[in-house]
């Protein structure tokens, strides 16, 4: 940068944001420069997606101003923003988390919806033209005459992406892009960001993964309750600050990972296959042994059949062929209550709907699995004080933070209530397997949790493996997987294309196979 650096592209001042009962934006400032890709970096909750609906005219701010400094020009003026219209005239467009793309209607089409030209004025082969040219620029491949039902969700986050430069965006704000997509599909966009900014552009990217911060970025901002706690450039800042900057403590990144050899097989798959939600085939012949003391990651791109398997293998789903083995015993179609039973614990991806009874209290909750045997139960008799003394001994065990056993379980913070689900599920598992390995389903369980969090989860997980526990895991956090597992199995379209052992996981090779490649046989 020169003496004089450039005026910023946008300044956003002291923007309030108010929802009934939160501050979701308090008292932000955030500038932006021209050139620059900017990160904008919190935990759920901490005001990013509110922050940046506004910028895009989405949410009217309750307080607070917006300079913008048009291309060209070199004075910031005062704007006014009240719609996403009059933001991406300005030349602001924002990519949302949920695309707000039209399947039956082609690229071009779902390009051009919304301008003002009336449609019969438009030559479309034109239009074709106009973005087969940005997308070669930008190398936002896509074919601008297929239909939006045809695309992975990875073209359409670029279709989404050519129809602001389309607009002539300057300023393009993308709300947490990489979750929907493969390691190499990052990368590529990496690129195509660098592209924009190498221009000129503005890039303010959405996220709450650490990692992403020091890949993509040019500069920082970390917001945390609805505050801005620091703006600083990547190369002055390191992954440990930053998440203390998130969190408001010191955070641990080290997992003591301990030798543990795998005992017999607890969970066996053969050939599994099942339909999803609408008819079509989500598992396609999964084959698959989990040990006692073994942790077995499933990475995947969302929606290749991770929550169908995790449904067969927990009874919730049934399998049209294939089996499922509980320590040789068949239970292929057994109900939950028979794989419960048999000593497979389940923490499902959503917490609150199938995980928790958030309105009944945290005790209740916690003895949900056990209230069958004594000494919770006599008879038809629920026992109060060994409810109580049960309860209490998990809140203590697995450090859930809760202001009393009796308030209701939607009133924890994410993090305690998946360690109340962990600790039922682990406690129960382990009581019905009868001193026999028991087996866990974990999907997504550190999904939207804060650092602290998520540390507590994955240290109990290992605890687990190292008691015996099979356990299979579910993310798409590749790190977390790497981090816990023993081995990884890849899922794509329903098979498994490969399976490494975790400590020799290439994050190149993974993505391959989360794109559908078959792992070459070693
Ligand atoms: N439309 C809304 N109505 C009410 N509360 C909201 C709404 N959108 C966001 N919030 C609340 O505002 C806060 C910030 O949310 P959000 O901006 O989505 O955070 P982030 O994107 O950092 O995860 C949260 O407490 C959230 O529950
Ligand atoms: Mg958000």
């Amino acid at each position: 940068m020169t003496q004089t650096s450039p005026p910023p592209a946008v300044e956003m001042r002291g923007i309030v944001k108010r929802f009934p009962g939160v501050i979701a934006n308090d008292h932000v400032d955030l500038t932006v420069y021209p050139g620059e890709i900017h990160a904008l970096l919190g935990e759920n909750g901490a005001g990013k997606s509110t922050l940046m609906s506004v910028l895009a005219g989405m949410y009217r701010p309750d307080e607070g101003e917006i300079y913008l400094t048009p291309r060209g020009e070199t004075q910031p003026r005062l704007v006014d923003i009240h719609s996403p219209r009059d933001a991406i005239n300005l030349g602001i467009g924002m990519v949302h988390q949920h695309f707000m793309l039209v399947p039956p209607q082609t690229v071009a089409e779902n390009i051009i919806i919304g301008l003002d030209e009336p449609r019969f004025f438009l030559n479309m082969s034109r239009v074709e033209e106009k973005v087969r040219q940005i997308s070669e620029h930008y190398r936002l491949h896509v074919d601008p005459e297929a239909y939006i039902w045809q695309l992975s969700v990875g073209e359409q986050q670029r279709v989404e992406i050519l129809k602001l430069l389309y607009r002539g965006a300057d300023i393009l704000i993308l709300d947490e892009p990489t979750a929907v997509l493969t390691p190499q599909e990052s990368d590529e966009l990496g690129q195509t960001l660098r592209r924009m900014v190498a221009e000129g552009k503005s890039v303010i990217f959405i996220t709450h993964k650490l990692d992403e911060v020091t890949k993509f970025a040019d500069r920082v901002t970390v917001l945390r309750d609805g505050k801005n706690v620091a703006t600083l450039p990547i190369a002055e800042t390191n992954k440990t600050e930053l998440a203390r900057l998130m969190v408001g403590r010191e955070v641990l990144f080290r997992l003591d990972k301990a030798q543990v050899d795998p005992g017999p097989v607890v969970l066996s798959l053969r050939n599994l296959e099942a339909l999803n939600d609408k008819g079509l085939p989500a598992l396609r012949g999964i084959s698959l042994d989990i040990h006692s003391g073994e942790i077995v990651g499933i990475a995947g791109v969302a929606g290749n059949g991770q929550r169908e398997l995790s449904e067969v293998v927990t009874g919730l789903r049934k399998a049209t062929a294939g089996q499922v083995l509980v320590r040789d015993q068949e239970m292929t179609n057994c109900s939950p209550r028979e794989f419960i039973q048999a000593g497979v614990s389940h923490i499902p991806g959503d917490r609150l709907g199938m995980g928790l009874a958030g309105n009944l209290p945290v005790s209740d909750n916690l003895i949900m699995k056990a209230y069958r045997g004594a000494p919770i139960s006599s008879g038809p008799f629920l026992r109060f004080q060994p409810i109580r003394d049960f309860s209490r001994r998990l809140v203590k065990a697995f450090q859930i933070f809760t202001p009393g056993l009796g308030v209701p379980a939607r009133l924890l913070s994410g993090g305690n209530q998946q360690k109340a689900i962990l600790a039922r599920e682990i406690t129960a598992g382990d009581e019905m397997a009868g001193g026999e390995a028991a087996a866990l389903i974990a999907v997504h369980p550190t999904r939207g949790l804060d650092v602290g969090a998520t540390e507590a989860v994955r240290r109990t997980l290992l605890e687990q493996r190292s008691k015996g526990m099979a356990i299979l895991l579910i993310s798409e956090d590749l790190d977390e997987l790497i981090a816990l597992s023993d081995r990884i199995a890849v899922i794509y379209e329903g098979q498994i294309m490969g399976i490494v052992p975790a400590d020799q996981a290439d994050i190149a090779e993974l993505g391959l196979m989360m794109a559908g490649e078959k792992k070459l046989a070693d």
